[in-house]
């Protein structure tokens, strides 16, 4: 059976910059809280005609070119949003448009919020694996500052804007080592937008139970690592990173913790980019390969929990 290896990465962040600083001029906090409760300083916010998709063609780039590929060289183009340009098409099918890929590959989004990434990953590397797929792009990206009530403290302290992406190609080395995913939707109203497409009523903009929410990410992504390791038959020391999904340091610890890792294993950007859901594990895993921590043949755990709840991980050597 084929593997699936990570050939290039890329990622994009918008150029405006919102520091706790300017959040203390628009909502009653200070840069100590949010740095205490959260870890972020500061996160990168869209400008007013920048879309998902423009984010997302960025850091695709980038890795076709770190890849060496041409944009036609990719059969299939998986993108996690929550933020889609349109409700339809996809934005996957928009990317696809702005990369000038006009070889009919398949091209469609993946909607997991946080663990949209994990969840687009492992889905590209059943594609593979299995054959349909040779050369895989998936993308993360997300513009949340477009459904963040900038007035509710609570939580518009946390999101930020960016994208991350990766060209996963067929190899006969080990790339992917496997993937594992959750979903559990009795806990759908802890974290939402209500208002839908088809449910017009609620609020458009994200709301959350933050100190639920909190405690739930904590105790599953712990019971996520036991699982990844024992399917693996592999300790703790095996992983040489953590690349997780940053959504507040105090859950990034806990997880370091729980694999007797020091912080220094951990890709840590949550406080520069602020939480950008399904684009803070592509976007973490670029900045530390394009850095040199991260190298060719060492161990990196993924893991990420977001709203539905869903969760997940992959293990790959990078
Ligand atoms: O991406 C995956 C999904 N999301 C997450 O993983 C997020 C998980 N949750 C969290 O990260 C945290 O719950 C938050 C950072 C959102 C909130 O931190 P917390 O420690 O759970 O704070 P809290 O909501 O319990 O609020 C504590 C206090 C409250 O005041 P009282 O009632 O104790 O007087 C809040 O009103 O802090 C107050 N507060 C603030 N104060 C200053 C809430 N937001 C702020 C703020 N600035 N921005």
């Amino acid at each position: 059976m084929k593997h699936s290896r990570i050939v290039g990465t890329g990622s994009y962040l918008p150029e405006k910059i919102l520091s706790n600083a300017d959040l203390e001029k628009m909502i009653d906090t200070t840069d100590e809280w949010i740095f205490t409760r959260t870890g972020i300083r500061e996160r990168h916010i869209v400008a007013e005609n920048e879309f998902t998709s423009d984010l997302a063609v960025k850091a695709a780039l980038q890795a076709i070119e770190v890849a060496q590929i041409s944009p036609n060289d990719i059969d299939l183009i998986i993108i996690a949003t929550t933020t889609p340009d349109r409700t339809f098409p996809s934005t996957a099918c928009l990317v696809q448009e702005k990369l000038g890929i006009r070889n009919n590959c398949p091209a469609f989004d993946i909607q997991a919020v946080c663990s949209g990434f994990v969840f687009a990953l492992a889905t590209a590397d059943n594609f593979i694996k299995s054959g349909a797929a040779k050369r895989a792009l998936v993308i993360g990206a997300d513009t949340m500052s477009r459904i963040t009530d900038w007035t509710d403290r609570g939580n518009c302290i946390l999101w930020g804007d960016g994208s991350g992406a990766v060209v996963l190609e067929a190899s006969d080395d080990v790339g992917v080592i496997s993937t594992h995913l959750h979903a559990n939707g009795s806990y759908a109203d802890l974290l939402m937008v209500e208002k839908g497409v088809s449910n017009q009523s609620g609020l458009n903009t994200i709301t959350m139970e933050g100190n639920a929410v909190f405690k739930v990410a904590v105790n599953t992504l712990d019971a996520i690592v036991d699982e990844t390791l024992e399917a693996n038959g592999m300790a703790k020391s095996d992983i040489n990173w953590l690349v997780p999904h940053q959504a507040n340091i105090r859950i990034l610890q806990s997880t370091a913790k729980k694999l007797g890792m020091s912080m220094d294993q951990v890709v840590v950007t949550v406080d520069k980019h602020g939480n950008t859901s399904a684009a803070s594990i592509p976007l973490a895993l670029d900045v530390a390969v394009r850095d040199g921590r991260i190298k060719r043949g060492e161990t990196i755990l993924m893991e990420a929990f977001g709203g539905g709840f869903t969760w997940g991980s992959v293990l790959m050597k990078y």
